[in-house]
Order: structure tokens, then C-alpha cells, then sequence
């Protein structure tokens, strides 16, 4: 890929501001709860990091990983279960955490699966959303930005996997990828 092709769309400073507004409500909510944060591996690192460091009451975090896409841009449209949750979520609140709705495949899949172990109550928080992309009917109960239908890198989000470990997010066009 060639770096100068990367158009930063939300830099550092934006997204951190933007994450802490979303833990401010986070807290207010799930105060006097039994909050258990789900980070869906391995987009949703970043995200779920800055997310728990910046909520006001105490809560527990674990990380699940599926696998909705293969190495280029399109969603293979199934998921498969690639590492299951270590702590149970049997009465806990809990707070699905991805960094991106697309298809709303993945997303749609994990309530499914979170639910059939008996959490008390599962929401969903998506730091990006692809509306136009849309093939599942959902939404996230906590959303940090929707987008238009661009290619994005960066904040967890890869691209043959890199670029996951950039501060900021980058739309690219698949057409000026090299590799
Ligand atoms: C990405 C992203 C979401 C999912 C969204 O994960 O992190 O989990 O795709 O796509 P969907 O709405 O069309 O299902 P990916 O499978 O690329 O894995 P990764 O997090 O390891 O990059």
C-alpha cells in the first residue's frame, strides 16, 4: 500500500475525545450494574483499551475472536468462532465492543452466541459504522462515528494486517493499494 494514499479521517486527538464521551455514557448507565466488556479480537483492541481505561466504575473485560473476513475487502459474509470467551458472562451486563459495523454480519452473530450464555443483558458498542453496507437490520447501542462506504485502516482496523497499530484512522481506495 502506498502510505501517502492514506486520508487521515479522525486523528488521535479526535478519536480519544470521542472514546471518552462514550465511556462518560457508558458509566452513567451501567452504574450499580455488573459491566463485563467483550472486545472482539483483533480489530477491537485498541478500542476496547482506551475504552476501559477511560469508564468511571468498575467493570471486567474479556476478548473473543471470530473471523468475518479474508485478506481483502469484502466480508465473506460467515463467521467462525476462533477464540471463545475465558470468563463467564452468566448474569453479567454485557458490553459487546467491535471497532467497525459493516455488514452487521459479525456483530449480529456475536449477541446471538453472547445471549445463549445467559448474561443478564448484552449491548453493543462499534466505534465505526458502514451503514451502506448494511445487510443485517442492526445498529450499536453505543456508536462513535458512522462513515461513508470507504476502505478504513488504522485504530485496529487492517488492511492485509497493517496499519492496525495507527493512533489515527485513514480511508484508502482499494484501487491505489500495491503490494
Ligand atoms: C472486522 C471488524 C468487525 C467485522 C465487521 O473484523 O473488526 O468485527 O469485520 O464486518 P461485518 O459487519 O461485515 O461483519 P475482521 O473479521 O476483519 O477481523 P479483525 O478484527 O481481526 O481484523
Amino acid at each position: 500500500m502506498v502510505d501517502n494514499a492514506l486520508q487521515v479521517l479522525f486523528d488521535a486527538d479526535r478519536i480519544q475525545h470521542r472514546v471518552f464521551e462514550l465511556a462518560k455514557n457508558i458509566s452513567r448507565d451501567y452504574a450499580g450494574g455488573s459491566l463485563h466488556l467483550v472486545g472482539v479480537l483483533r480489530g477491537a483492541y485498541p478500542f476496547t483499551r482506551d475504552l476501559s481505561k477511560s469508564l468511571l466504575i468498575p467493570h471486567t473485560v474479556d476478548f473473543i475472536s471470530v473471523a468475518s473476513y479474508g485478506d481483502g475487502t469484502e466480508s465473506s459474509g460467515s463467521i467462525q468462532l476462533r477464540r471463545k470467551l475465558v470468563h463467564p458472562v452468566k448474569g453479567r451486563d454485557v458490553l459487546i465492543v467491535d471497532d467497525i459495523i459493516d455488514t452487521g454480519t459479525t456483530l449480529d452473530w456475536l449477541v446471538e452466541h453472547v445471549q445463549s450464555l445467559e448474561p443478564r443483558s448484552v449491548r453493543t458498542c462499534c466505534f465505526l459504522d458502514k451503514p451502506a453496507r448494511r445487510q443485517v437490520p442492526l445498529s450499536a447501542n453505543y456508536l462513535g462515528f458512522p462513515i461513508d462506504d470507504l476502505f478504513v485502516v488504522g485504530y485496529g482496523l487492517d488492511y492485509q494486517e497493517k496499519y492496525r497499530e495507527l493512533p489515527y484512522i485513514s480511508w484508502v481506495s482499494p484501487r491505489t493499494v500495491v503490494t
